[in-house]
């Protein structure tokens, strides 16, 4: 089945916040951001951006009635800054006018006089001065300390892990509609209406009941938009509440790019000690996480991090330590993955290490130590499936790993110029929100009499195809055809109290409380057609193809006409349903519990070609078995994979996020912050899906949406192994993304010292001439 929103984005009819149709006197508004990273505001001059005409008004925190402070974990985040800005793009005014190009031109002529203090980027150097946001967080198993004592090999190292920008297609935007009686009604581009409608009402000092918030779909999310899009919402908001008109607010890619938060870039360092036999014995692992000037979702993704920090292994002795570090960048946030990626990236290279010191392949180090029904993790909770192991060893038959190491040995033993390398990425990924009260959802269901049906939930569709799922769970449900089926926008009026669309499982959770729903609207109907066909058991009533079946016949009753006969016996064909995951949670005092539903595993092989005189190199391919369970709509979730997937490769290689020293986006446009496209991409990519019934899941079907993007892990294990091929006695450093830039100046790192040091001498030799 397609997507059910496929027509309208090939046409260019689907539509996002400022495609609806414009409501009277629209405004627009564009913000005025600090230049600074770190500075005291001095002094404010507004007087100038209200000079020309078409300017409406300028508003600052002073404006706001209720609260300026917002944040879903910690609200230690100003709307508009006050006294002190943190990081450069922080909103200071929102100036409205006529237009978008006259508010925009009026923002530049705002005058702020700042005195810059000097910033931190750094998040190593924000933990030693003190600079950390919530607590620092440490998961023990076993004992690390006496473990040591055991190994034959203990190794360690660091890794420097970048950030990754969202690059949503749609940029950040709202429009916000004062209604009558002191209500408002807000379009908003978020994953997370519920945010917006509390910090709204908060910001203005009304209940949550006079803030509607609606989403029809993004246009991507990837986590950029389930806590960062509450801000621009807000700002919106102020406005139009103030000038009584509806205004719109939409980022230009370049503000958008300097505005927002992205992945948290991390610095670790880890300790890993095996046997002999390549056995993992004890690992250690310290994560400095850079969260930014606020706490905005840091914490959390730190807290999946230290879950995900033994990834798809087995460590009987475990001590992981995670710190969110205060410094002076956006505010960093979700993205695909959520603190995970990085926790596995500081494995792999650990194993990496352990498996290069002792002359093996990473593969027989991970093989080795690959969790297995029963297992524990660190955080208390035991693998209730082996499907590590059978994704591994699958993709191993599957992809012939074998063939693939001696036809790369091969190549490289005959290639001087070019390398081949591979790397196989095993992942394991927990499904359910960290934090155990998030994993609730509702569904409202309507029949109307001609057997239509209309379904909303408090999922948002960001591209990941929720729309599709749902509609494809709906009518499986009732048995009828899918153009019965209407998914409408994501709205708080109709679904109160809705968490994120985040952390993969909104099909899960709004899948089951749609099943739920439907589930009351199929009891009531099977008392009907009881009646009408003058059975005695509702039970035994079925439909089947839209068609209402008796004891497993087929009666000359069909869907619509028993929902009209329904409506006539005054049956209630709406409802409304709630889902809560069953057995899950976490006990943070003692960082021990059952925090994830089920786990989704799988195993990638990843090959690449290296140009070992550019630096530059070209994936061939990569070979994936994913644990898919039943999927409700596979093409949809082939798409997930393969999308996570790419998003995982340019986080590795491509994607250059780059800050300088005084906190300024460097990496500020697309000719300098590249993504994957289609070129960049592999000419193969093979997937194949373990389709076991999951029993959690709608119709047994799994969460999809984040884990694929960490299998892009194994192409930096799969460059350093070509890079090894040409310089076996180079130590390479584990920092990402790694580059062509950067992999030609570390294979070629002591020519260039050689080089540096020639010009330094030949500079001292002229300067003292
Ligand atoms: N796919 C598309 N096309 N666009 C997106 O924004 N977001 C990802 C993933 N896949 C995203 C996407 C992220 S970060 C998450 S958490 C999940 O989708 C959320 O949706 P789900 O819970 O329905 O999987
Ligand atoms: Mo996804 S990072 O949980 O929005």
């Amino acid at each position: 089945m397609k997507r059910i929103d496929a027509i309208y984005h090939v046409r260019g009819k689907a539509e996002y916040v400022d495609d609806m149709p414009l409501p009277a006197e629209m405004l627009y508004a564009a913000v005025f951001a600090s230049t600074v990273a770190r500075g005291k505001i001095l002094a404010l001059n507004l007087k100038d951006a209200l000079v020309p005409d078409g300017i409406a008004a300028v508003f600052t925190a002073e404006d706001i009635p209720g609260s300026n402070q917002w944040g879903s974990i910690i609200p230690d985040w100003p709307l508009l800054a006050t006294d002190e800005v943190y990081y450069v793009g922080q909103p200071v005014a929102v100036v409205v006018g006529k237009t978008q190009a006259l508010a925009q031109k009026a923002a530049k002529r705002i005058a702020m006089q700042v005195e810059e203090l000097p910033a931190l980027v750094e998040p190593r150097e924000a933990f030693v001065r003190g600079q950390i946001i919530g607590e620092p967080r440490t998961f023990v198993l076993g004992d690390v300390d006496s473990a040591w004592e055991q190994c034959d090999l203990i190794v360690e190292g660091t890794c420097e892990i970048g950030g990754q920008e969202h690059l949503y297609l749609e940029t950040q935007r709202a429009r916000a509609i004062p209604l009558e009686g002191k209500t408002m009604r807000v379009y908003s581009a978020t994953q997370n209406p519920y945010a917006a409608q509390r910090t709204i009402a908060q910001m203005l000092g009304l209940p949550y009941h006079a803030i509607e918030v609606d989403v029809k779909r993004l246009g991507g999310g990837f986590g950029g938009k389930e806590e960062q899009a509450t801000l621009w919402a807000s700002l919106a908001a102020l406005a139009a509440w103030h000038l009584q008109k509806p205004v719109e607010l939409v980022l230009s890619r370049l503000d958008d790019l300097k505005m927002t938060g992205k992945r948290h870039p991390y610095s670790s360092d880890f300790k890993i000690g095996v046997t002999k036999e390549g056995k993992i014995l004890s690992y250690e692992v310290k994560h400095y996480q850079n969260a930014g000037a606020y706490a905005d979702l840091s914490t959390a993704v730190l807290e999946r991090t230290l879950f995900h920090s033994t990834n798809a292994y087995f460590i009987p002795n475990v001590r992981i330590f995670g710190a969110s570090c205060r410094t002076n960048l956006p505010p960093n946030t979700a993205l695909r993955g959520f603190g995970g990626p990085q926790a596995m990236f500081v494995m792999e290279s650990a194993i990496t290490k352990v498996a290069e010191k002792l002359g093996v392949s990473r593969e027989e180090i991970q093989r080795n130590n690959l969790l297995q029904t029963g297992d524990v993790f660190p955080y208390g909770q035991q693998m209730q499936t082996n499907s590590v192991r059978r994704t591994w060893s699958e993709a191993e038959q599957t992809y012939n790993l074998a063939e693939i190491r001696n036809r790369v040995a091969d190549y490289n033993a005959s290639h001087f110029e070019t390398k081949k390398g591979y790397g196989v990425m095993p992942i394991c990924f927990g499904i359910s929100f960290t934090a155990t009260f998030l994993n609730q959802a509702s569904a409202l269901v309507h029949v109307y009499t001609d057997g239509s049906v209309s379904v909303t939930t408090g999922g948002v569709e960001m591209g990941q195809g929720l729309s599709t799922k749902i509609a494809a769970i709906a009518s499986k449900a009732f048995d009828i055809g899918i153009h019965r089926i209407k998914i409408e926008t994501t709205n708080t009026t109709r679904i109160a109290n809705m968490p994120p669309t985040a952390a993969s499982v909104t099909t899960d959770l709004n899948g089951n409380a749609t099943l739920l729903a439907i589930g009351q609207i199929l009891d009531r109907l099977k008392v009907v057609a009881a009646k009408e066909l003058g059975v005695a058991d509702p039970d035994k009533i079925a439909l089947a193809d839209e068609k209402v079946l008796y004891a497993g016949q087929e009666t000359d009753w069909t869907w619509a006409r028993l929902v009209e006969a329904a409506s006539v016996s005054r049956t209630n064909l709406s409802a409304h349903a709630f889902y809560a995951t069953p057995g899950i949670g976490f006990d943070r005092s003692r960082e021990k519990g059952h925090p994830f539903a089920y786990h989704v595993c799988g195993t990638a092989i990843v090959e690449v070609t290296l140009d070992c005189l550019r630096g530059t190199y070209e994936i061939d391919a990569v070979k994936i078995v994913h644990d898919l369970g039943r999927s409700v709509n596979e093409l949809v979730d082939r798409g997930q994979v393969e999308g996570g997937l790419a998003q995982g490769l340019g986080w590795m290689t491509i994607e250059d996020l780059r800050f300088n020293d005084r906190g300024q986006l460097l990496s500020n446009n697309l000719a300098t912050y590249k993504i994957p496209d289609i070129y960049f991409m592999p000419d193969a990519i093979a997937i194949k899906f373990l389709t076991d019934e999951n029993p959690v899941g709608p119709y047994g079907s799994k969460a999809v949406g984040e884990p694929p993007l960490m299998y892009g892990i194994g192409v930096f294990f799969a460059i350093r192994q070509a890079m090894r091929a040409f310089q076996p006695q180079q130590e390479f450093a584990f920092a990402s993304p790694l580059t062509p830039e950067r992999v030609l100046c570390e294979l070629y790192a002591e020519e260039l010292q050689e080089m540096a040091e020639k010009t330094a001498a030949s500079h001292t030799l002229q300067a003292s001439t």
